[in-house]
């Protein structure tokens, strides 16, 4: 398994012609799609559901869809995505009255499931079901919106995170999300993540694969 994955959020994507924003991210080198999927309920914006993600795939989109759930309720949505191709869903704690049951959920669809940490949310939060999960993502912004400043708060919480994941033995991503650059991937590697979404950084730059190169060269330094 590669030890760092590349997942453009194709929220800073041209939306008007998806399909060929996303099959140029892949390639030049993206290894994920990250999906960003908002309520205007949950968080205040409003993006994208599960026909867009069946489009993709009916597209040809082969690669992993990370699908990110801003949504509540969670439960109801969970089928949907599971059935219009995503490979990882993950949710946020507070959007769920039963996280376990939400992870068992995904997990019964047939897909991989992530629990995500909001910046003010304890990481106290995994403790019961971390065994259960195959991915964790730390925001590193507020939910809602692509091109925000990174919180650099984050970088501790990543090495608390990490050292919970090593400490379980398993094979458990370590995803971080919000204001990811090539010029700060290197210290976020650093603190422990292993997989890196990336919006702006990467659909704003006139070349993705030399962008998605030197957050690479970045990680491996
Ligand atoms: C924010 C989203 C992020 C966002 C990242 O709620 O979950 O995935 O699009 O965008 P950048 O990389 O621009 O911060
Ligand atoms: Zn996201």
């Amino acid at each position: 398994m590669s030890t760092c994955l590349i997942a453009p959020s194709i929220l800073s994507a041209n939306f008007a012609k998806l399909g060929e924003e996303v099959d140029n991210v892949l390639a030049a080198g993206a290894d994920w799609v990250h999906f960003d999927v908002m309520d205007n309920h949950y968080v205040p914006n409003l993006t994208i559901g599960p026909m867009v993600c069946q489009a993709l795939r009916k597209h040809g989109v082969t690669a992993p869809i990370d699908v990110h759930l801003m949504v509540e309720p969670v439960d109801r949505i969970v089928p949907d995505f599971a059935e219009a191709g995503a490979s990882i869903i993950s949710f946020h704690p507070e959007a769920s009255r039963h996280v376990h049951r939400t992870i068992q959920l995904i997990k019964s669809h047939g897909c991989k499931a992530g629990l995500v940490l909001n910046p003010a949310t304890p990481v106290d939060v995994l403790d019961w079901v971390l065994d259960d999960l195959d991915l964790v993502l730390l925001m590193s912004v507020n939910p809602g919106f692509g091109g925000q400043a990174f919180i650099h708060s984050t970088l501790e919480k990543l090495r608390a995170v990490r050292r919970k994941i090593d400490a379980t033995g398993k094979d458990i991503r370590l995803e971080i999300d919000g204001g990811v650059k090539a010029d700060n991937i290197g210290e976020i590697a650093a603190a422990g993540a292993d997989a890196f979404v990336a919006g702006s950084a990467i659909f704003n730059a006139p070349d993705y694969a030399d962008v998605i190169r030197r957050m690479r060269a970045a990680v491996a330094a």
